[in-house]
């Protein structure tokens, strides 16, 4: 009578620990199947905002050869009379996007007699605004607090008034190729200090 007790017990007390040797392989084996998931997982999330960390330069390498030179113009849409204006576009990658064709500033371009070309960046050296070129004076003109510039970048004042801005306009590296292409070294500048600091 007692034989059959323990016995019983016995087959009780295995099935139990048979169950929950069970139970606590199912748990490792899924907390072991699920660790390399939460990695992925992490490394998904996170390599995009990593990227944020990497140098400016290197998201708009769509069109800009090794040295950050776009293409911007043909030579010969570039005149002597008057500068001209040109927007730089390029493959841009974001965080998460490629995107095709963004417009990541503007430049103004103009010959010289000796058919050499002078390229300015558009915006103000001051607080950002675009400058325009004015037929009228023949020179850059910023309407936000009225800055303006010779052709030659150089600062200009007009009527009397101070020019605000820090600095020349900034000027740009350019290089044609054998083909009359036209390349602009295409970066961006602090604006408000009076030297030029590349972002
Ligand atoms: S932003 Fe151009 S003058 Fe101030």
């Amino acid at each position: 009578m007692s034989d059959t007790t323990n016995s019983s017990g016995g087959e009780s007390r295995r099935g139990f620990f048979g169950s929950f040797s069970a139970w606590l392989a199912a748990l490792v084996g899924a907390v072991l199947g699920v660790g390399p998931v939460c990695v992925g997982l992490y490394s998904f999330i996170m390599d995009p905002l990593r990227e944020k960390t990497r140098p400016r330069k290197s998201r708009a390498e769509g069109s800009a050869d090794a040295n950050g030179f776009y293409r911007v113009a043909s030579s010969d849409e570039i005149s002597t009379d008057k500068p001209r204006r040109f927007t730089i576009v390029a493959d841009k990658l974001d965080a998460w996007n490629f995107i095709e064709n963004q417009a990541l500033g503007a430049v103004y371009l103009q010959k010289n007699e000796n058919g050499d070309i002078s390229c300015f960046h558009t915006t103000c050296p001051h607080a950002g605004c675009s400058v325009a070129y004015e037929q009228d004076s023949n020179a850059y003109h910023c309407p936000c607090h009225n800055s303006s510039f010779k052709l030659d970048g150089s600062k200009l004042d007009v009527g009397g008034s101070t020019n605000p801005s820090p600095r020349p306009l900034d000027k740009l590296d350019v290089k044609v190729d054998d083909d009359n292409n036209v390349y602009i070294r295409y970066v961006d500048y602090y604006t408000g200090k009076h030297d030029k600091i590349e972002k």
